[in-house]
């Protein structure tokens, strides 16, 4: 799998990560599951895993079904509240769940951004997160995530991006671009899976694909500024065919156009 360095945070991270809302939300019994999709993710390379105290138990889960393989693994996680007391209870949390260490902190949903990051960057300090983030889900907020970008004090940004959620090539990709921050396309198969199940495979031929999930995935890291996809699955077959959608070769203009005329019909 392709590796990418991750904006100016220096770090070079595999293109295909896991997303985790909706699929590692389980009960307890269900757990077992989660641990195998977490499994299958780390040994395909897709290492970068993505949560938020919003997917109700996944970051639990998630941190269980890393166990002893914690290490291998580069936590991206979230917090969201608008209460500072709150914030400090979901990091405590996370580092019970994550070993003591959030690897990417996203500010959710931008949710009272300049409070949040005063307190994470002294917590970056502390050694309790690596990296800063800030992720929103609409394009009405970009404007906003603009604000934040320029700031200077975030080294992420996590932004949906898949053929038919295309607002982010405006501005948002050129400005990431230009500051030299790591960018995780989000919804990378529609969010929930809305592009799936997609065309048959043989319209799939002229892309050199087997799977229209790795089509879509090739789609967004076709685009050189996107640093990495997560797409989120309950499935380990699932998670082996998304990780060979993060080998080149990547798609010129033409493969690109396509994908787009077969995700609009
Ligand atoms: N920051 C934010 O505001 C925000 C918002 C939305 C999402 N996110 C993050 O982005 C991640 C991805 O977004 P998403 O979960 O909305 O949607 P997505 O990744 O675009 O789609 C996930 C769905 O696709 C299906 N799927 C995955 N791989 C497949 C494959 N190879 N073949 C067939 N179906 C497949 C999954 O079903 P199966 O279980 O059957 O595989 C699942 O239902 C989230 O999990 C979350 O971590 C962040």
């Amino acid at each position: 799998m392709e590796k990418r360095r991750f904006g100016r945070s220096g770090l070079d991270l595999p293109v295909i990560g896991l997303g985790t809302w909706l699929t590692l939300d389980l009960a307890p019994g269900d757990e077992p599951r989660a641990a195998r999709v977490v499994d299958a993710a780390l040994s395909t390379g897709a290492r970068v895993v993505d949560s938020s105290p919003m997917y109700g138990r996944a970051e639990g889960v998630l941190g269980r079904a890393l166990g002893e393989r914690r290490g291998e693994a580069f936590v991206a996680t979230k917090i969201w509240t608008p209460s500072a007391s709150e914030a400090r209870r979901q990091l405590e949390a996370q580092l019970g769940w994550f070993a003591g260490r959030v690897d990417l902190e996203q500010v959710h949903n931008l949710v009272a951004w300049e409070e949040r990051l005063d307190w994470l960057e002294g917590e970056r300090e502390a050694g309790h997160v690596r990296l800063l983030g800030a992720t929103h889900y609409q394009a009405s907020a970009f404007g906003e995530l603009e604000r934040v970008m320029w700031t200077g004090r975030i080294d992420a940004i996590q932004v949906p991006y898949n053929p038919l959620q295309r607002e982010v090539e405006e501005r948002i990709l050129p400005l990431a671009a230009e500051l030299n921050l790591g960018v995780i396309a989000m919804r990378p198969l529609g969010g929930e899976g809305a592009l799936m199940p997609g065309p048959n495979p043989k319209e799939l031929e002229p892309l050199g694909v087997v799977k229209w999930a790795q089509a879509l995935l090739k789609w967004a890291l076709s685009d050189p500024r996107v640093h990495l996809v997560i797409p989120a699955t309950s499935n380990p077959d699932h998670v082996r065919d998304n990780a060979a959608g993060g080998t080149p070769p990547w798609f010129e203009p033409a493969e690109r156009e396509l994908v787009q005329e077969l995700a609009a019909r």
